[in-house]
């Protein structure tokens, strides 16, 4: 089984701040990098260290191959991965305060170039039991959802940033969602988790839910079975690129038939080494890493 994540491809500039700017405020920020970046990029990174064999196809612009150099680092395939001529790679512009905290505004530039002709080139490579894997940075996504679907490739979205998405019928082929407590309100209007879930389950019986719940860790559900995990010890330097971490090594997990416990416990230390350093992609940790970590679980979830 193989991993086809068709995704943002992202240049984060990260500016550290004391506090998230505030309306009509200007702040100095003590320190800038550049980092690879999207939310695509990160979770195919995720999933690769974690093991499996991930193909990303995306676009970048004439600008974006350090991005395509750092996937290909990492494992993953990149010959999907085109370059839009005239459209710069996309980007994001994340401030990270003194206690790790981030705010993220993402352009979306050559991410929102690709065309439903893109995405059948890109599925035609894949075929039933494949894992379809996206975001909601990309442009096409309805499509992609359904045609990936007809394909009998299992769907798995992460539905962030969740926008206009949140009703769209297109959820409709989704057999797994891998999402925060914001984004399960905004699809369900429920904030409580098990009734996040409870709604899911309602509206989309066959699927499954990876609901992450930030400090109060993670909850599994599918029909008949619940599972919940805490979280474990770090100090919190940057969370960005931490929800994208547990993404790609979920899925990992259920392409490799590990058990839906060890998955959660596996991605739920993979996130905390995440946080604990600095960046996106470049935060996420490899199997043996997460493997040997010395981190312990602070709450039960
Ligand atoms: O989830 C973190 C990511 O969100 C960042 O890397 C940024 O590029 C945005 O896509």
């Amino acid at each position: 089984m193989k991993i086809l994540n068709i995704g943002s491809l992202n240049i984060d500039h990260v500016y550290r701040v004391d506090h998230v700017v505030a309306p009509g405020e200007t702040l100095s920020s003590t320190e800038l990098n550049l980092f690879c970046g999207g939310k695509g990029l990160n979770q195919s990174i995720a999933a690769a260290r974690a093991g499996t064999q991930v193909w990303h196809a995306g676009k970048i612009g004439n600008d974006g191959a350090m991005l395509v150099s750092s996937l290909r680092e990492c494992g993953v395939h990149t010959d999907l991965i085109q370059v839009s001529d005239g459209i710069p790679t996309g980007h994001a512009i994340i401030q990270v305060d003194r206690h790790g905290q981030n705010c993220i505004i993402v352009h979306g530039g050559a991410n929102t170039s690709i065309t439903p002709e893109d995405i059948d080139g890109f599925l035609s490579h894949f075929s039933a039991g494949d894992i379809f894997l996206t975001q909601n940075e990309i442009s096409s996504l309805p499509y992609a959802l359904e045609q990936a679907k007809k394909k009998g490739m299992l769907v798995a979205l992460n539905p962030s940033p969740i926008g206009d998405l949140a009703s769209s019928p297109a959820l409709d082929w989704v057999d797994i969602f891998i999402l925060n407590e914001v984004e399960g309100l905004q699809i369900t209007g429920e904030s409580n988790p098990q009734e996040i879930c409870t709604a899911l389950l309602r509206r989309y019986p066959r699927c499954k839910v990876m609901l992450t719940l930030g400090k109060s860790g993670c909850l599994y559900a599918e029909e008949g079975r619940r599972t919940s995990h805490g979280i474990y010890d770090t100090a919190a330097v940057d969370t960005t690129a931490a929800g994208d971490t547990f993404v790609g090594y979920f899925l990992s997990g259920l392409c490799l038939g590990n058990s839906i416990e060890d998955i959660l416990t596996t991605a739920s230390k993979a996130s905390a080494i995440a946080v604990s350093r600095a960046g996106a992609s470049v935060s996420i940790p490899d199997r043996q890493e997460v493997a040997s970590a010395d981190i312990h679980l602070i709450s039960r979830g």
